[in-house]
């Protein structure tokens, strides 16, 4: 039974993930923050672990706790959106925080889990980036928080898929699409269940050709 780790997994795209997954039969390793947030995952019957991705320390308490069990799909999914971030007004510790969270977490948890995931069959590590980090696709400027943590996260995926490449450990990051979860809100274009099948299309199919580039939830890649 191949094994999936999914961070924020306890509502939007990562509920949606522990959700598929486990009825797909696999082994799924789900994380949330508040317990009392977490019903819904819980109810999943799947395997759960309290996790702040930006609690370094826990990162690593999580990645002795699983020791050396193979995982095949790393999931970093847990990110947050930001505050005020126009320009002349961006909170600046609301900045800080955020990078912590979607910059940081995810490099963090790679290097919790490399081994456990060299061990595991798929070796792949996908990050739910988005394309408000692609300066190619920014034509309308502003929104410097989340901008910048997914470009910058976007730089930390691309030395993972360098580094790790000797491990035979795959690492891109993905697009989801505007999908309507609270981040996307509700004017948003797809459900979790269709860019999550979508995603998943890919995940499952991952080759070391894919590593180091970025992809939409349909497939196209999203020049950097
Ligand atoms: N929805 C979209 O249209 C869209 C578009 C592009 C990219 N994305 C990306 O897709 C991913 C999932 O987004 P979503 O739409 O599902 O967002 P969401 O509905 O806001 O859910 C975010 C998830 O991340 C968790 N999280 C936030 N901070 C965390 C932390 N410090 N430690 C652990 N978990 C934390 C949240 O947990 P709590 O419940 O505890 O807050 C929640 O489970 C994010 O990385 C997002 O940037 C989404």
């Amino acid at each position: 039974m191949p094994t999936v780790l999914v961070t924020g997994a306890n509502r939007g795209i990562g509920l949606e993930y522990a959700r598929r997954y486990a009825a797909d039969g696999w082994h799924v390793i789900a994380t949330y923050r508040d317990p009392a947030t977490a019903e819904e995952l819980r109810g999943l019957g799947v395997e759960t672990h309290r996790l702040d991705v930006g609690d370094f320390a826990a990162i690593a308490k999580l990645g002795t706790r699983l020791g050396d069990r193979p995982i095949d799909v790393l999931i970093n999914n847990a990110g947050l959106y930001g505050g005020e971030q126009t320009f002349g007004s961006v909170d600046t510790e609301d900045w800080m925080r955020t990078l912590r969270v979607n910059v940081m977490g995810p490099l963090k948890m790679a290097e919790a889990l490399c081994g456990n995931l060299a061990a595991g069959r798929g070796k792949t590590i996908a990050t739910m980036s988005s394309k408000m980090g692609s300066m190619a696709d920014n034509g309308s400027g502003g929104v410097y928080i989340y901008r910048s943590s997914k470009a910058a996260l976007n730089a930390v995926v691309k030395s993972l898929s360098i580094d790790l490449k000797p491990m035979g450990i795959i690492a891109f990051a993905l697009h989801p699409g505007w999908v309507k979860t609270r981040m996307g809100g509700p004017s948003s274009i797809l459900a979790p269940a269709q860019s999550v099948g979508a995603l998943r299309r890919l995940i499952d199919n991952a080759t070391p050709a894919m590593s180091g580039r970025f992809y939409n939830y349909d497939g196209q890649e999203i020049p950097w």
